[in-house]
Parts: structure tokens; sequence; C-alpha cells
């Protein structure tokens, strides 16, 4: 049950630092990254990975997806739903990657049994042992963040992106001429203290304040560059599934290519900070924003370029630039969810959505 919580949600936000634990337990092997059900050498004969997901999913499969190409390896991120008509040609030298929390979504099932049919190597990234995305697949990963109960994912999008980013090293470990990251010895320590960093977010937290200050707004926009890019999407998602309002994420620098015409001093702008290269360009277009009125909160550590210009600031524990975006979402949960309860929304049974979407 939820015990001393007043929603399941709050309750996965908050056992994130125990569920990134279980993700992460025995995984790491002496600096090398280690996976039961996939020993060194399972992807020799792999040239290119496609993931496929659906809502959250995908934004976790994106934060995979851009370290598997940061390793040298093709590597496509596509909508389960679009599948078809986006994958281009695959064979067995291609991985497809299902992501997905319960194993059940159809869209991603269709996806990876089209190519399967094609003779593509497939392999589940799941919480749910025995669902069918990890009965229907070669080879199967879990991530658990043991069971979720609100339909808003919350401690699966953590644990998923930990593992995707634990595999973008497996793979590139093994499939010829790629490079596991420069620095690898530094992001797995980094990663073994995250669960900790989580605590120290959850226990920081300024997200209902600042909720409580911006609920009066016509619409929330989310902006972030690289990593970044896929909290933001992540971060729109949540507030519009719990909250009802308007969110909408964007890549950094699309802002001006359209979305800029909405910018008010009611439009917030929380951009997604991970203390890389990757912050100043979200820093030049979030002054683009704010020049058009519009508050922004920066989310990331303090010593980020973002933290200078911003109005307001939902802070993260300085890591390696690899994790430092989970943790910007950690606040982003909060933010989401303190905002639909200010607002009286349901949590976590919202309006007409279902925790497992078995229809295409
Ligand atoms: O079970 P899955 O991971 O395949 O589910 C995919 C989406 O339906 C799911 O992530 C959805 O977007 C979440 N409710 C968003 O919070």
């Amino acid at each position: 049950g939820k015990g001393e919580y007043d929603h399941y949600m709050l309750k996965e936000i908050e056992t994130q630092p125990t569920a990134l634990s279980n993700t992460i337990e025995g995984r790491i092997d002496g600096g090398d990254v280690a996976f039961e059900a996939l020993p060194p050498g399972s992807f020799d004969s792999i040239e290119s990975v496609q993931f496929v997901a659906c809502g959250t999913s995908y934004h976790a499969a994106m934060y995979g997806g851009q370290l598997v190409r940061e390793a040298g390896v093709r590597a496509d991120v596509l909508r389960a739903s679009e599948y078809e008509s986006t994958a281009g040609p695959v064979d067995e030298t291609t991985l497809v990657v299902a992501v997905t929390q319960s194993g059940e979504t159809a869209d991603t099932l269709d996806a990876v049994r089209h190519a399967a049919a094609r003779d593509a190597r497939t392999l589940a990234v799941t919480n749910v042992v025995g669902s069918t995305a990890a009965r229907e697949t070669d080879d199967a990963v879990y991530i658990r963040a043991g069971p979720e109960v609100g339909v808003a994912a919350t401690k699966t999008y953590s644990s998923q992106a930990v593992t995707l980013a634990l595999l973008s090293q497996r793979i590139a470990g093994d499939v010829p001429d790629a490079t596991p990251v420069a620095d690898r010895a530094a992001m797995l320590e980094a990663l073994e203290a995250l669960p900790a960093h989580v605590e120290t977010v959850l226990e920081r937290g300024r997200a209902e304040t600042l909720a409580r200050e911006l609920l009066d707004s016509d619409s929330y926009f989310f902006i972030g560059h690289g990593l970044g890019h896929s909290v933001a999407l992540e971060g729109a998602l949540k507030f519009k599934e719990i909250t009802y309002e308007h969110a909408e994420g964007f890549a950094a620098g699309e802002l001006k290519h359209g979305p800029l015409a909405l910018v008010t001093e009611d439009t917030p702008v929380f951009a997604v900070a991970t203390g890389s290269d990757d912050d100043e360009k979200t820093k030049t277009n979030a002054i683009e924003a704010q020049s058009r009125g519009a508050p922004i909160v920066a989310v990331g550590p303090d010593d980020q370029p973002l933290a200078d210009v911003a109005d307001a600031h939902l802070p993260v524990p300085d890591t390696h630039p690899v994790w430092a975006g989970l943790l910007a979402n950690v606040q982003l949960q909060l933010l989401s969810y303190h905002a639909a309860t200010q607002l009286e929304r349901p949590i976590d049974k919202p309006r007409n959505l279902a925790k497992s979407v078995t229809v295409e």
C-alpha cells in the first residue's frame, strides 16, 4: 500500500534511492559493467541499435540512445507507434531494444515483433519479469524498480535511464570500433553515489513553493540540450499528465523557430542544466525567453551558467554530467506532483489515462 504517503506517486518518487540501488546492484564490476543475461561478447555481431518505446519510456530511451551514439555506435530512438514508417531496413546486425516498464504496451510489442520478423536481434528493458516483452524478445534486462502503481511513471523512468546508460557501456565494450566513455571509472563512481544524491534532492526540494508561485501561468515550457533535452520532454509530459495544465518540452535551440511566439510573462520556462558544455546553448535560449518576460527556472547543479541568469533555481548536487539530468528530473517530478496537488488533481489516476496501454 501507500502507507504514510498521500499518493502512490509521492511514495514512488521518494523511494527512488532504494529503487536505484536495486537497479545498480551487482552491475558495476571493477570499473566495468556486468549484466547477468548479457556476458561480454553478447553484442559482437551488432552494428547498430534501435530503441523503441512510448511516452516516458521513450524519454528514457532518448537518454540511452545518446550515450550509445557517444560511444560511436549508430543508434536511433524511435516512437514505437511510428516504427514501421521510420525504422528503415533492419537485419541480424541490428539490435532492437524495446524499452517498456510494463512490458505490455501494444505499440512497443508491435514494433519489436515487426523487427524480429526481419531478423533483428531483440532485447527487452522492462520492469516486469515474465511480461510479454520479456518473453518474446531474445534477451531481457530488468530495471528492478519494484512495482509502480501511479499512472505517472517516476521511479521506473530513473531506473530505465540508469539501466540504459549501463547498457550503452556494455554495448560499447562489444561492438567493433566502439569506444566506451573516456572517463568511465568516474562515471561509474558517480553512479554509485546517485541514490544518495537523489536523497539530497528529496530532502532539499524547493519545488513545492515554486509550484505555488507559478500556478497561475498560461503554459509551462521545459527546455534543454543534449541529455537535458530528453529530461525537458519528460518534465513536460509529467506536468501535463497530472496537472492538466498545458506544458511543452523543447530542444532549447528550437524555441526561436516558433514556440517563442507564445512566450509571455505567464509562460515560465524550466531550463534543464547538466553541468556540461550543453548548458551554454540552453542559457542563450533561456535568455531569449527571459527578455520577453518569461520567468526562468534553472533546474540543475549550482555550478553552471544558467544559475547566474535564472529567476529561480531548483538545485541538484554536483555529479558527473551523465547523471545530472536524472537529478534534475527528480526536481521536475516534485514540481508536477506539488502543482497537481495544489490544483486538487487525482494524482495517481489521471483522467483518460491507463497505466498500461494495451491497444494500438
Ligand atoms: O509500460 P510502458 O513503459 O511501455 O509505458 C509507456 C507509456 O505508456 C508510459 O511511459 C506513459 O507515458 C506514462 N504514464 C507517463 O508517465
